[in-house]
């Protein structure tokens, strides 16, 4: 997507995250399913994730208090945004929003608010739309989070899909700045809605095709095609980072963070390798919380910030993938 120069920039004020304490390891796994903590670790870098205590915790909550710290975090309050978006695959209720309820939460009310289904790609599509609505001049202020409570949607009977997740939330609050060299140099959102049946979520027995029948996974959890989404995300993954770098002509040496949705290390370390990516310029906790979906970018990102890493010399790249199948990337300057 080419873009015209903004008027204005778009400034990335502040940033939050929220990650529940209870923490399931490898080892508790082995416990319920028949896997180790090694066969996990060599085929996806993770040794424990974070998961909600559902009588408590959950995708809304977790949406609340991360946004709360990014409000914080940029020193203002709910009543000063005018849009949140949330996204997220995992709302408890399909309505109303998550976003609603964090707005009424954070004393947003009466700012607009909607969720966002993009899958795993949930946070970089939303602070995506967020820019783009602030530089169209419609909005000055928009709270973005991608939130998601994976452990209400793997079925742990299963052993093939319920490992690779975990429970999180990453939020940042966007302002409309003076200075229109602040905010996003280049965004690309995709999607190829025909490898569908890859990584998808059945309620009904009629949406399974025939060629998944027999996969033991119960209705209304999340069932994939492990080979086929590494082997199309292995590829898309690079060259939407190579994609990104080359629009803003952005070299190994120049860029600053590559942000990844935390999926798979070995799917993130073969494109740092292809790229020439230096290890401290990619970004890996997926060894501490998994593949949190619309989560992960946002928590990377809040970490990252947080820990002054986030440059203001070198523009940054957001970039994930995920269910849909989607893919987006995301290059910012602070
Ligand atoms: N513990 C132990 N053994 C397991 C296991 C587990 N948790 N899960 C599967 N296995 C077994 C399988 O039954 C199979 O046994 P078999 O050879 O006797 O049939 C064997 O391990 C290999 O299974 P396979 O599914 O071929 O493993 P894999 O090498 O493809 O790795 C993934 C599985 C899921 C780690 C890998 O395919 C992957 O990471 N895919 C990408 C997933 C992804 O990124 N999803 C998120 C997108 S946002």
């Amino acid at each position: 997507m080419n873009q015209p120069a903004p008027p204005f920039g778009v400034r990335i004020r502040g940033t939050g995250s929220c990650v529940p304490n209870r923490i399931l390891t490898n080892d508790d796994l082995s416990k319920i399913m028949d896997t180790t903590d090694d066969w996990i670790f060599q085929r996806t870098g993770i040794r424990e994730r974070r998961v909600c205590d559902p009588m408590t915790e959950g995708t809304f909550t977790m949406a609340r208090d991360a946004l709360k710290n990014a409000l914080d975090a940029a020193e203002m309050k709910g009543s000063d945004l005018d849009l949140i978006i949330v996204g997220t695959v995992t709302a408890e209720m399909t309505c109303p929003s998550v976003a609603a309820r964090v707005g009424a939460a954070l004393g947003a009310v009466p700012a607009a608010a909607f969720d966002l289904s993009a899958a795993c790609c949930g946070f970089v599509y939303s602070i995506n739309l967020a820019q783009a609505l602030i530089q169209s001049g419609q909005f000055r202020s928009i709270g973005v989070v991608g939130a998601e409570a994976m452990s209400s949607i793997v079925d742990y009977q299963d052993r093939t899909v319920s490992i690779l997740f975990g429970d999180s939330a990453g939020a940042a609050v966007l302002t409309r700045d003076p200075d229109p060299r602040i905010g996003c140099l280049y965004q690309t959102m995709g999607s190829d809605g025909s490898g569908w049946s890859s990584l998808y979520l059945p309620r009904r027995p009629q949406e399974v095709p025939a060629s998944d029948a027999d996969n033991p996974i119960r209705l209304g959890n999340l069932r994939m095609n492990g080979k086929e989404v590494f082997r199309f995300a292995v590829t898309k993954f690079r060259e939407v980072i190579e994609d990104a770098m080359i629009k803003t002509n952005l070299t190994a040496e120049s860029v600053g963070q590559v942000v990844c949705h935390q999926s798979n290390v070995r799917i993130i370390e073969a494109a740092r390798e292809k790229l020439g990516l230096p290890h401290e310029k990619v970004y890996i906790n997926i060894d501490r919380f998994g593949n949190s979906s619309a989560g992960s970018v946002g928590l990377c990102l809040d970490q990252l910030w947080r820990a002054g890493k986030i440059e203001k010399e070198r523009p940054f790249v957001m970039v994930a993938f995920g269910g849909g199948l989607t893919w987006a990337s995301g290059v910012w300057r602070i």
